[in-house]
């Protein structure tokens, strides 16, 4: 039973009545997408945590399903990635199908006899399209003897023929790249960074083949989730535009950009098997993300967005547009502005004397502020600004702002800025007041 109606979203995914953080292992197979993510099954504070299971054939409707791969009291399953082996390289298989493997970080208890507090990377697999899941007897199939080594995503790299893995050394700053003939044996090929500011954590890696709009050329773009050092304050992620040989990512000369300028959007990672860049993140930060007020749920994942890349006079940069039904189902809401320098729009939810208002101003010289001061007090934390300046060229700002219960996605120039928010209105429907030009869908 939910206990807060108002705060369940109608497209965005949010567990039944647990706990959940970071998505993984998303895959799509056989005309399905599956996710996986961080779970507490039998809460909705952090901790306990495996694999819970989503399926969803449009990305919008999503079913969730037993939890796939549990915690044992030895060991917590934590992020990580799945794949198709469809050539059975592993020999995991049985019959023709090649088998479904997850790969997990096994984030051993204090409990575990001989690597307490340790982290290490695991393997499970399917057998049976993803509804079963097994752990593979040889596991961790890699194993550093360190505290903080996490987030394996695996993929499969064309021209060398071979699986290839971004993983982090989180407290060190740095992505680890791997390579394997057969998914369980793993080299060590090359490490990035460390980059930015120390004492942040590096988390949930992915390397991923963009196309650059309007040419067949394509380039490989670094996602890195950091915390602290989010846009907005707290947890918050970045992306690397450069190439990859199959074992070494060398980024281009124009360093990290933004990947969401919100303060809720972290652990975004691609689907593997899909024959477009898709991603989904968690939408909630570090910062909060125990303490939000829904029930019997906690946190909710971003729509999903389609990645393609965009040559502009800075550089290459990432386009995001969300995956959604032309026509939304009810509860959902879609309003297309264009602001001018000087404009303002604010996003207003809940109804009487004191709705939450989020707005969104241009300053004279085209800058673009977003001022959350005035929302529901539950929807602001105490140890990130309320407001934030977020770079923008001079001219017409179009966009599209897509409210679902209060979680707010903003996608700004055909989805090159994207702002991500959680809020927590009080029921009513949402809408936008002081538009510049506002058409509703
Ligand atoms: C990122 C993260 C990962 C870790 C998981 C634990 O949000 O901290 O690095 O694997 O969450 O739940």
């Amino acid at each position: 039973m939910d206990h807060t109606p108002e705060y369940r979203p109608t497209v965005h995914f949010t567990p039944d009545d647990t706990w959940m953080n970071d998505p993984n292992g998303l895959l799509f197979h056989k005309g399905q997408y599956h996710m996986f993510f961080q779970s507490n099954p039998t809460g909705r504070l952090w901790g306990n945590i495996g694999w819970g299971h989503a399926v969803s054939k449009d990305l919008v409707e999503w079913q969730e399903l037993p939890t796939a791969i549990p915690a044992t009291t030895e060991e917590m399953a934590f992020s990580g990635s799945a794949v198709w082996d469809r050539h059975n390289t592993s020999g995991l298989g049985s019959g023709d199908e090649g088998p479904l493997v997850a790969f997990f970080t096994s984030a051993y208890t204090s409990e575990h006899p001989t690597r307490p507090r340790q982290q290490a990377q695991s393997i499970a697999y399917s057998v049976d399209g993803g509804d079963t899941w097994t752990r593979y007897e040889g596991n961790p199939v890699i194993d550093r003897g360190s505290a903080d080594f996490r987030d394996p995503k695996v993929f499969w790299h064309g021209p060398t023929e071979r699986w290839a893995m971004v993983v982090v050394e989180a407290k060190d700053r740095q992505v680890l790249v791997y390579t394997s003939p057969n998914l369980l044996d793993w080299e060590h090929a090359s490490s990035f960074g460390p980059v930015g500011e120390e004492g942040v954590l590096w988390e949930c890696p992915d390397l991923i083949e963009v196309p650059i709009e309007g040419s067949d050329a394509s380039s490989w773009v670094l996602l890195l989730s950091t915390n602290p050092g989010g846009y907005s304050g707290g947890s918050g992620m970045r992306y690397f535009v450069g190439d990859f040989d199959g074992e070494t990512f060398t980024q281009d000369l124009d360093g990290p950009r933004w990947l969401d300028y919100g303060p809720d959007f972290y652990a975004a990672v691609s689907f593997h098997g899909a024959d477009e860049p898709l991603i989904i993140a968690w939408m909630a930060n570090w910062l909060y993300s125990n303490d939000t007020p829904t029930f019997p749920w906690q946190s909710a994942m971003t729509v999903a967005r389609r990645l393609s890349l965009v040559t502009t006079d800075r550089g290459l940069r990432l386009r995001q547009r969300p995956v959604l039904p032309d026509s939304l189902p009810d509860g959902i809401n879609r309003f297309d502005f264009a602001l001018d320098p000087g404009d303002e729009i604010a996003i207003e939810t809940g109804e009487g004397e004191n709705p939450s208002r989020v707005v969104l101003s241009r300053t004279p010289d085209g800058g673009l502020i977003l001022d959350r001061s005035a929302a529901d007090p539950h929807s602001v934390h105490g140890g990130i600004p309320t407001t934030n300046p977020i770079p923008h060229p001079p001219g017409t700002a179009r966009g599209v702002v897509l409210e679902d219960h209060g979680l707010i996605e903003v996608f700004l120039d055909d989805g090159l800025i994207s702002i991500s928010m959680q809020t927590f209105p009080v029921q009513g429907p949402a809408r936008i007041v002081t538009p510049a030009a506002v058409s509703r869908s």
